[in-house]
């Protein structure tokens, strides 16, 4: 069942999933407190998804700059993870939701590579819903990883630099094999893109809210995605152009 309104349904929403410290925080609980909560709101917000029909979902669950964070943090962070991807494997399944990462896979740590491969193995002939974790994941490392395989591929003759577009350098990211996110979405009130999908969100429609993410539960989520259906995206074109779907004429020759 799609969205109750003759508005555009995102194909794809990434999330910067914010401020499970902070919710912690106030009420004096310890920080993975935050992200526990957090990890119960990926399902709702799933469970929304395919209420309203978005079939891509990508979450940012962990950046390459969050290995910084105290290493009981990042512990428990991967534990948590490993305890999702435990419970919700099953689910996926029976849900139709293939799963993927994008990010540095290999540096994630051996036990979290192991569970996420089975997952992505049990779910691979799965095509209604994806979802995507980014994990490791920065997006100018993907870039520099990205222009690296193209230097080989033009060193060995298999690529021609004069050639080069973006759908043939897109296909290089971690993303290859997804669309570009129409809607990304950041909660918690912070006003930044934080690394995450810049070049595949060059036409996104932001949404920033300050709901923080162990609250951004599936009303919050029906919110961005309607905020989305009235949006205009006109991707360089003029408002009158994108509205009446007529390319402009073109000027007679002097
Ligand atoms: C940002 O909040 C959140 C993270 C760095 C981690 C997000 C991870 C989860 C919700 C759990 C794991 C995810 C899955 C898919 C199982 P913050 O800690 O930076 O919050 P703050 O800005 O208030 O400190």
């Amino acid at each position: 069942m799609g969205i109750e309104m003759t508005q555009e349904v995102p194909q794809h929403v990434g999330i910067i999933m914010d401020g499970n410290g902070r919710w912690a925080k106030r009420r004096g609980k310890p920080r993975l407190h935050g992200h526990r909560n957090g990890v119960i709101n990926v399902r709702r917000v799933l469970e929304e998804a395919k209420v309203l029909g978005v079939p891509y979902v990508t979450l940012f669950a962990f950046s390459v700059e969050n290995w910084s964070r105290p290493p009981l943090e990042v512990r428990g962070l991967m534990a948590l993870l490993r305890e999702f991807l435990r419970r919700e494997t099953r689910n996926m399944v029976k849900d139709g939701i293939r799963l993927r990462v994008i990010g540095d896979f290999g540096g994630l740590p051996p036990k979290v590579q192991a569970i996420l491969r089975e997952s992505i193995e049990a779910t691979k002939h799965n095509d209604e819903r994806h979802l995507s974790l980014a994990l490791n994941y920065g997006s100018r490392a993907e870039t520099i990883e990205a222009v690296k395989k193209y230097v080989k591929l033009a060193q060995s003759g298999e690529a021609n630099p004069d050639e080069l577009d973006w759908e043939t350098f897109s296909d290089l990211l971690y993303t290859a094999d997804l669309p570009d996110p129409d809607l990304i979405i950041r909660t918690s009130g912070e006003n930044r893109l934080s690394n995450f999908l810049l070049l595949q969100g060059a036409y996104a429609e932001i949404y920033m809210t300050p709901v923080l993410w162990p609250e951004f539960d599936e009303r919050e989520f029906r919110k961005a995605v309607e905020s989305y259906g009235q949006r205009e995206r006109r991707f360089g074109k003029t408002g009158e152009q994108v509205r009446s779907e007529q390319p402009i004429p073109e000027e007679a020759p002097c």
